[in-house]
Formats: C-alpha cells, sequence, structure tokens
C-alpha cells in the first residue's frame, strides 16, 4: 500500500473518490457534505490531500482545507474504500494528511467535525481534543459546505452553535505547554451516547 501526497497525476482518482464518498453516505446513512470532482481535483492538485492506492487501485484519500487567512486549518474528506476497511489504513491517512498539515501550516489550529466515532478516536489520539463550534473558525466559507448535508437544518436552528457533528481541535501552542504527552484513548461509548443524545434532541424537535 502506497500512502501519498496527491498532484495531478492522481486526477484520474477523482470520480471514484466522489463515488465512493456518496455511497458510503448512502449506506451509513448519516448527512456528509456533497463533493464533485472538480473539487476533489483541485484538492489533488495543490498538494494538500493524501490519497491511498494499492497499486492502481484506489483505497483511500484524506485532504487538507485552508480556512480563515491560514489560522485554521481542516482535514476533511476522509474515506476508506470498503474492500480496504478494517485494517488500519485510516489511521495511516489521518496520520500522513495530519503531519502535512503540521508542515504546511506549522502555526495552523487543525480542526474536523464528525459524527463518526472512528475519526473521533483516532483524532483524539492525534491529540485533539472536542470543542464547542464556537471554537472552530467563524469563516463562512467552511459553514457553506455543510449545506449538502442533511442535517444542515439543525445547525441553522441552532444558529450555528451546534449540530449532529462534534467538533475536534488540534491546537499546537496548547500542545507545547502541556506537559503530560502520555498518548491517551477516547471513550466511545460516551461518545455514542452524547450523539445518541443530540440526535433524540435534535430529529425529534424536527419532526415535531
Ligand atoms: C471511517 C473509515 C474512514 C474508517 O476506515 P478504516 O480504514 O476501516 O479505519 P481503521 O481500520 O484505520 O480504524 C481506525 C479506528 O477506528 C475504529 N473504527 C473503524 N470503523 C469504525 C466504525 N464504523 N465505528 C466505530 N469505530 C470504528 C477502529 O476500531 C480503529 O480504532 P482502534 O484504533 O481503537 O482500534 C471508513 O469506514 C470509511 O471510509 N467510512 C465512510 C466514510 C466516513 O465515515 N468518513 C468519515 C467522515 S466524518
Amino acid at each position: 500500500m502506497d500512502i501519498v501526497i496527491a498532484n495531478e497525476s492522481h486526477f484520474k482518482y477523482a470520480q471514484i473518490i466522489c463515488d465512493t464518498i456518496a455511497e458510503s453516505a448512502k449506506v451509513r446513512g448519516t448527512g456528509i457534505a456533497k463533493r464533485t470532482p472538480e473539487y476533489i481535483m483541485k484538492r489533488l492538485q495543490n498538494g494538500n490531500a493524501v490519497i491511498a492506492l494499492d497499486g492502481d487501485t484506489f483505497a483511500g484519500f484524506c485532504y487538507i482545507e485552508v480556512w480563515g487567512n491560514k489560522d485554521f486549518v481542516a482535514n476533511s474528506g476522509l474515506i476508506v474504500h470498503p474492500d480496504y476497511r478494517n485494517q488500519g489504513l485510516a489511521k495511516k491517512i489521518k496520520k500522513a494528511v495530519f503531519d502535512l498539515s503540521r508542515k504546511k501550516f506549522p502555526d495552523a489550529k487543525i480542526f474536523g467535525i464528525t459524527t463518526g466515532l472512528a475519526v473521533m478516536k483516532m483524532n483524539y489520539e492525534l491529540g485533539y481534543r472536542p470543542v464547542t463550534f464556537s471554537e472552530l473558525t467563524n469563516d463562512p466559507e467552511f459553514w457553506k459546505g455543510c449545506q449538502t448535508c442533511k442535517n444542515f437544518d439543525i445547525l441553522t436552528r441552532t444558529e450555528q452553535k451546534m449540530c449532529l457533528c462534534t467538533g475536534m481541535l488540534y491546537d499546537a501552542n496548547e500542545k507545547k505547554s502541556e506537559k503530560n504527552t502520555e498518548s491517551k484513548k477516547l471513550n466511545g461509548k460516551a461518545f455514542q451516547r452524547l450523539k445518541e443524545i443530540k440526535e433524540t434532541l435534535f430529529l425529534k424537535k424536527k419532526e415535531k
């Protein structure tokens, strides 16, 4: 398996990346921002994405987005093809894109929003912590990305204060001042419960 920084030679994978993201969203039945092949190609082109290939076969992908005058970067669009799941590949891609983010944007805070327990676990192990949306970028372009998510009405209803996603943030400056750098494991059960509570609150309200 090769995990490499993407470039124009990977344009041919843009369609399968989009299809795999869309297909997984359908299966999960959860919200996800839709991406077009053109959108993915831009990310492949500017050296801000990581792709995993098994020979010539697409296995996984993730990209960096820069927000709010480079104060924040997000590692978005993580996808592993179903044929390659549960082998630790997402963890490797996440680590590669995290290292790339730290190298290219050393002063930026790294953040993400997700409903996925797998992503929360990986982020936590990399040193992210869960935060309220108010600690994330206020760049309107980032939040516009949520418009294609099926839960967007919740975000609008709460005036962008909360949604089904959990916000997670890695702040390099905060890390420097922390003495205890022991690796920690996320309490998955607590997050699953929190997600269920949010779903009950927000989705029930919507049905009324
Ligand atoms: C989520 C996804 C990227 C995981 O890829 P993967 O290569 O199978 O993940 P890994 O094997 O590297 O597992 C990483 C960790 O997540 C956990 N994990 C994987 N899938 C999980 C799931 N569905 N639910 C809960 N935890 C999961 C693993 O147990 C592992 O944790 P551990 O280190 O404590 O054992 C993949 O299932 C996927 O592409 N899903 C659809 C798209 C998606 O949900 N993307 C996230 C957008 S927010």
